[in-house]
């Protein structure tokens, strides 16, 4: 371990188990001292979950080489535009952090860590104020809502048209805003569609319980909202070069990102076989089918398998998509895509590793961490 590294850890290890405090105490400094960064975070500010604090720990502690990480600081920094973080900013959030850690490490806390850490932040900060700098792209992107249908109890879909292009590849994500019902809370979301002339783009989106942006997008949304978008992110795209047929496991919602994959092979597939295998706990959450199955009538190469875990008399398959999967095959010489909730894409990766599929033929997007 380098001595930069040591002292990141030993300095850290000194208030650890004070995480939370050192956090309560790192935005009340920062918001005492600068009040106007409020402005910048949401009005309901969870700190003890806060992403950013746990973000630049982890960032300073295992980003020792910044090099090594150059292409995730410079997509961080160019991401922090959509926050209106500007470069001053970063300044101010380094200094309140090491004064919260010296504070809660009281006496045991030594200068030599103040260099270290502000050595380190500095590399980091340096790495994503150049992202942020050689973006072409806006910092985001306003896009009116055109449509919006719930499709289930839980499930919507809506289109939207962002008022400049927004060049994404099929299968990636992007960050969303409701402006109207959630200011400054962004999460991400799976466009359903390959890109197209006219720069639309749908989504599906599940809410998750009383989740703040997933709810306000299922059952408060309206058209003519404008939603704000930023940066497309993600690698779960086609490889076109590959001659390998393919297969699609999609939990819910999952399916937006799939869709979109399958949306791009319909313009040029002619030789791959493509199997669909879409889950949910019950036929209703199956809100796409009639789609899916218009294009597999559509499309030879298509195959759409459909299953649900908690509807016994539903007529398609039954049990987790993941089990599903593996009745099926073999799938030897087949590349997958996964994506759903948390619990699902870790099912169907196990299942997939047990069937000696070698995982660099496995592209996956995991919506929760849970
Ligand atoms: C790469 C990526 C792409 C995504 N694409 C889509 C998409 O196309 N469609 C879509 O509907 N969602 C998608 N998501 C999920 C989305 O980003 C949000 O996480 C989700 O909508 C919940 O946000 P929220 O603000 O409503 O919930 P929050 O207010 O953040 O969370 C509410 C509570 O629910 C828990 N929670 C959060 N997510 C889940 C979950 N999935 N299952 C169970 N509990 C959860 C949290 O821990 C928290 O306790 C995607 C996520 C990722 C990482
Ligand atoms: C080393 C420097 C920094 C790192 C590594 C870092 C990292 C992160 C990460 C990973 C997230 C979560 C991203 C997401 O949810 O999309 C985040 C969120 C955020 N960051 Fe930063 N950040 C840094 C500096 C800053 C600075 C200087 C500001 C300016 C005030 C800032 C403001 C925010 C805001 C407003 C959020 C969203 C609100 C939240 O989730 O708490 N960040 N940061």
């Amino acid at each position: 371990m380098g001595d930069l590294a040591r002292l990141l850890k030993e300095s850290w290890s000194l208030v650890e188990e004070h995480q939370d405090k050192v956090a309560g105490y790192f935005y009340a400094r920062m918001f005492l001292s600068h009040p106007d960064l409020r402005d910048l975070f949401p009005v309901h500010m969870d700190v003890q979950r806060s992403r950013l604090l746990g973000a630049i720990v982890t960032a300073v502690q295992t980003l020792e080489d910044p090099e090594k990480f150059d292409a995730y600081l410079c997509g961080l920094g160019r991401d922090h535009r959509k926050f209106h973080v500007e470069p001053e900013h970063y300044e101010i959030v380094g200094g309140a952090l090491i004064e919260a850690m010296r504070y809660f490490a009281g006496e045991q806390w030594g200068i030599e860590y103040d260099q270290a850490w502000a050595d380190a932040y500095a590399a980091i900060a340096a790495k994503m104020l150049g992202g942020a700098e050689t973006d072409p792209n806006p910092a985001y992107w306003y896009a009116e809502v055109m449509a919006h249908e719930r499709r289930a109890q839980d499930i919507a879909v809506f289109t939207v048209m962002p008022m400049q292009p927004l060049e994404f590849r099929a299968g990636q994500y992007v960050s969303v805003e409701v402006p109207r019902i959630q200011p400054r809370l962004w999460r991400t979301y799976s466009p359903a569609n390959a890109p197209r002339r006219d720069n639309s783009l749908e989504f599906h989106v599940r809410a998750i319980g009383n989740g703040w942006v997933s709810s306000a997008l299922v059952r408060r949304l309206r058209v003519g909202d404008m939603i704000k978008l930023a940066a497309p992110m993600g690698q779960m795209v086609l490889d076109r070069r590959s001659t390998r047929d393919v297969v699609f496991v999609a939990g819910g919602t999952g399916l937006a990102p799939i869709k979109s994959l399958l949306e791009e092979l319909t313009r040029y597939n002619r030789t791959r076989w493509v199997h669909v295998f879409f889950g949910a706990k019950n036929r209703d959450d199956l809100y796409d089918l009639a789609e899916l199955n218009r294009l597999a009538a559509r499309y030879p190469w298509l195959s759409v398998v459909t299953a649900c875990s908690e509807d016994p008399t539903f007529p398609g398959e039954q049990g987790n998509i993941s089990a599903v999967v593996a009745r099926y095959g073999p799938w030897n010489e087949h590349d997958f895509f996964v994506s759903g909730s948390g619990p699902m894409v870790k099912a169907t990766l196990k299942t997939l590793a047990e069937l000696g599929i070698p995982s660099m033929r496995i592209k996956y997007d995991s919506f929760s961490e849970i």
